[in-house]
Parts: C-alpha cells; structure tokens; sequence
C-alpha cells in the first residue's frame, strides 16, 4: 500500500481491532530518511530479500560479440593494449575497425524474453538482477541520455529490459532487479570530471542520475544493483541524495533493495545488502546482510567463445558455494551471460535446471531459513547449518554420502523422545543416537541410486535440537 492511502470501507468491527495501528505513533506511516549513510543505513532491508536467498545475474551486452577474454574487452583491448587482445582484433577484424562497430552484430536474433524467464525460473532463483548497462556505457533500454548508444537504436532494436521485466513479472512470481554501472570507461563528460580529480560534476547529473531515475520509474526495479564508480567518492555520485530519493518518493520504495557499491571505499561500509568483493565467501556469519555474487564461468561475467568445460563451475561446485553461502547469512547470486543471439547457452541452462532439481528437494533447507548458531560442523567437515527458530527446525546439509551412511554431527543436542530426524525428499523418519554431552549420530537410509532424492548434496532436517 501506498504512504498515505488508507482501505477505503471495511467492516466495523474490523475498523475497531485496527484502531490501535491507526493511533499516532503505531501509525504505517514510513519514516523520511536523510541523505546521510547514518541514516539510510538504518534502513531495514524489505524481509522478502533475506528469504529468497538465491537469484540469477544476467550479463548481456556489446561485450558478448567478440565474446572472448571477459566483458572488460574494450578495455583490455584499447587502454591497457593487452597484447591478447590487440592480436585477437588483428586476426579478425580489418584495422581500423572500431568496438562501437560490435554493436551492429549484437543483434539477439534468437532472444525470447519468455524462454529466458522460463529457464531462469527453472532453477529455482527467486530473483533475477539483469544489466541494463555495463562499463562500456550500451544501455539494454531506449535511455533518454545514450544518444544512440542502446538496445532500441542498435543490435535487438528492441526495450530489452521492458521485454524482461513483462516476461520476468508475468510468468515467474520471481523479483525483478537491474544493474547498473554508474561510471563508463570512455565517456568524455566522465573523463572530464576525472581529469578534474572529480572536482567537476559534469557526467553525474547529465548521465547517470537521468538514467538510474529513468530505470526506477519505468521498470520498477526491487533490487538496484550499483556497480562501477569509477574510483570517485560518493559525494561526486551524490549516492546519499539519490538513495534517499529511493527509499522516501520513488515507486518501490517500500520494496527495493540496493547493494553497496556508491562510491569509492563505500564497498562493505554503507548501503543495502554488501557485496564487497566480487565472489565474496567469508565463511563465517557476518552480522549484516550480504551477498555472495559468481559466475558459472569463473574466468568471466560475460559469454566467452572459447571457454572450456573446465572453466565451468560443475554442479557439485555450485551446490557447495549456495550451502555455506546460506549458513553464513549471505545470498546467493549466480551469473550466467548469453550470446550475441540471445540464448542462453545449453551448459549455463543445463547448471540452472540442475539446481532447480536440487532446490526443489532440498529448498526447506534454504529459503526462509536464519543463521544457525554453528554455521559449519566441527567434526565432519563440508556439514553446514541452516535454522527455522520459529518451526524448531536445525537443517545440516552435507555434501559426501559417507559409505557407512552414517553422518557424526559435533554441534546439535538432541533429546530422546523429543528430536526428531528426516533426510529431505525421503518420507520416512531415521534413526540417531546422541553422543555424550553434545553430538549426535545418524543413520541415512540404504538407497538404490534411483532412490536417492537427489544427487550432488542433501539436507536433514532436525526438529527440536539445541
Ligand atoms: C517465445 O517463447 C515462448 C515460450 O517458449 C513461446 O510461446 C513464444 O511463441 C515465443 N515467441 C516467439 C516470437 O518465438
Ligand atoms: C526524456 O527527455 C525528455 C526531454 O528532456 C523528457 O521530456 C522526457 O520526460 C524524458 N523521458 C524520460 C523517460 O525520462
Ligand atoms: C501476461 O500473460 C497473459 C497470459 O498468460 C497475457 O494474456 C498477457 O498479455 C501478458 N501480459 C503482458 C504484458 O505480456
Ligand atoms: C543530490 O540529490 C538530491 C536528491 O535527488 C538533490 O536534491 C540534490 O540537489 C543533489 N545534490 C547535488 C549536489 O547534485
Ligand atoms: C568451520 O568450523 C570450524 C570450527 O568452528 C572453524 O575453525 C572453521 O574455520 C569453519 N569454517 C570452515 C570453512 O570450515
């Protein structure tokens, strides 16, 4: 509901037992927040982020047309003249040729918004965080400030990020999220105010901040994934001033969450969820929200021609880095890319569907879950914990099946004739014993391979544990 309107009729009696959250001071009206980071740190993150747990990321652009190295061509290729990529354009393209001419063939011949929407929900993701516009400055929109520089005047010549949001918000109840770059490598208005030691602000108020107020009313994103400043403090961004614009006035308000990439030094200190480095894993429980964003092809974010299988994550790999991401807070955000034609490649959509089949066994274990007050096992190594205080419900998910089928846990106490044992996606109870003080031993069930619930990882679920 909207700030300020209130249910029209109701019946009266209804009317009386909502009175008390009507009076001053119980009153649904949201706090203002002031563009300082004391307060929109104080922000508490919209609850539905912490229970989804798992999202995909999307990295389509330019970038996937010479698809080879990573989406920092440009980069490589022009300002640090890396020698394999001046000689990859030597023996492909005529001299002379020009990153911009890429975009003629990002042409997205096969894209179909609803088979992506219907493959990314396949996995069981409950969000999707697409790029609207990476480092190389080409918008996946008609953005009012790219010149022709975008989806709609170049390549697809369609609103790719319309396209996504109808499919995404039609078939899937998945939360919809964009990225967004604030700085671009070659944009002159940004190398001014580089050369300025960001003591000019031409690029921000012409460039970034049009677009990112453009993309929030237009798309209604739930999750604004900043990226790339550029080495220039948050103030030259005026991050403070546009969050605040975000969290008190803009149409997701109640909704939307943001990372932590606002400028420099700001990364893991301030905003939403933290992010901190790329492929961020601590290990251990953090005490703030924070999200552990890979990729499936660990040399790159972008489609890459010449990767190889074992360049792949494998799904055992995958399934590992969601355990011990979940148990130690953090969220879990797994980047695919696809191809100038716009398809996601079998080996990226054969990894989704599989975690979707994993997911749908073992996502008790997952979504909705807390922290445990043991993240990991003492005792078997590669055992982490999930919890549902509410439900009394400790989830140890391990990774090994160990040919004795029996699994020592160090941490869970449990009580006779009050704990109670279930592998999930089995249906019948198994047995444990306790072990003295604290510990406890259970005996999986003896299963043909067609029996086993699932492949690469399972959860069991405890109830009534300390
Ligand atoms: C796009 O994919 C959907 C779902 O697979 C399909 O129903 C639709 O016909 C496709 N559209 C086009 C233009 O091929
Ligand atoms: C695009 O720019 C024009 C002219 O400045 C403005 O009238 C229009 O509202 C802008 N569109 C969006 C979506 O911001
Ligand atoms: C959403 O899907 C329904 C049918 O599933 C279709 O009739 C409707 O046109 C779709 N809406 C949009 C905006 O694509
Ligand atoms: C920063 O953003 C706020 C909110 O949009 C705006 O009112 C303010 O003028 C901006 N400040 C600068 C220095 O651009
Ligand atoms: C697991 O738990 C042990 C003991 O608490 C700890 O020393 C270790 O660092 C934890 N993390 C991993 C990744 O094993």
């Amino acid at each position: 509901m909207g700030r300020g309107q209130r249910p029209a009729a109701r019946p009266a009696l209804l009317q009386l037992l909502l009175l008390p959250l009507l009076l001053p001071g119980c009153s649904a009206e949201p706090k203002r927040y002031e563009p300082t980071w004391e307060s929109l740190d104080a922000r508490e993150l919209p609850a539905w982020f912490d229970e989804a747990k798992f999202g995909i990321f999307i990295h389509w652009g330019v970038y996937t047309v010479p698809g080879f190295g990573s989406e920092w061509f440009w980069w490589y290729w022009r300002q640090l003249k890396l020698p394999e990529f001046v000689a990859f354009m030597k023996a492909n393209y005529p001299p002379g040729f020009t990153y911009e001419e890429f975009a003629v063939e990002f042409k997205g011949t096969f894209f179909n918004a609803s088979t992506w929407a219907d493959i990314l929900v396949s996995s069981g993701a409950k969000y999707v965080v697409l790029t609207t516009k990476h480092h190389e400055g080409f918008s996946l929109w008609k953005s009012n400030n790219s010149w022709n520089w975008n989806s709609v005047d170049r390549g697809p010549r369609k609103d790719i990020v319309k396209e996504m949001e109808v499919a995404i918000r039609n078939r899937t109840k998945m939360h919809f999220g964009l990225y967004y770059s604030l700085f671009e490598w070659f944009n002159p208005l940004f190398l001014e105010d580089q050369a300025n030691s960001f003591q000019t602000r031409y690029y921000p108020p012409s460039k970034c901040w049009p677009d990112l107020y453009e993309l929030v009313n237009t798309y209604k994103p739930e999750i604004l994934w900043s990226d790339g400043d550029g080495d220039a403090p948050d103030t030259y961004w005026n991050s403070t001033g546009f969050l605040a614009w975000l969290y008190n006035d803009s149409p997701v308000r109640d909704t939307v969450v943001t990372n932590d990439r606002w400028g420099l030094n700001n990364i893991c200190k301030h905003g939403g969820f933290f992010t901190c480095n790329d492929r961020y894993n601590p290990g251990y429980l953090l005490p703030h929200k924070w999200e552990n964003c890979l990729t499936i092809d660990k040399e790159s974010w972008s489609y890459r021609r010449d990767a190889k299988l074992s360049d792949y994550l494998t799904i055992e790999e995958i399934v590992e880095q969601l355990m011990e991401t979940v148990s130690c807070g953090g969220n879990f955000l797994m980047n695919i890319s696809p191809t100038k034609d716009g398809v996601i490649p079998p080996i990226f959509e054969e990894r989704l569907r599989q975690i979707g089949t994993w997911m749908q066994v073992n996502g008790e274990s997952i979504y909705g879950t807390k922290p445990w007050r043991a993240q990991n096992d003492t005792i078997t190594p590669r055992v982490w914990y999930t919890s549902k205080p509410k439900e009394n419900l400790v989830y140890a998910m391990f990774l090994q099946w160990p040919s004795s089928r029996i699994v020592v846990l160090d941490q869970p106490i449990a009580t006779v004739g009050a704990t109670e044992v279930k592998l999930l996606g089995y249906e019948h109870p198994l047995k444990w014993t306790s072990l003295p003080n604290h510990g406890i031993v259970v005996k999986l069930p003896e299963l043909t391979v067609d029996e086993m619930p699932c492949k690469w990882g399972w959860s069991l679920e405890m109830k009534n544990v300390k």
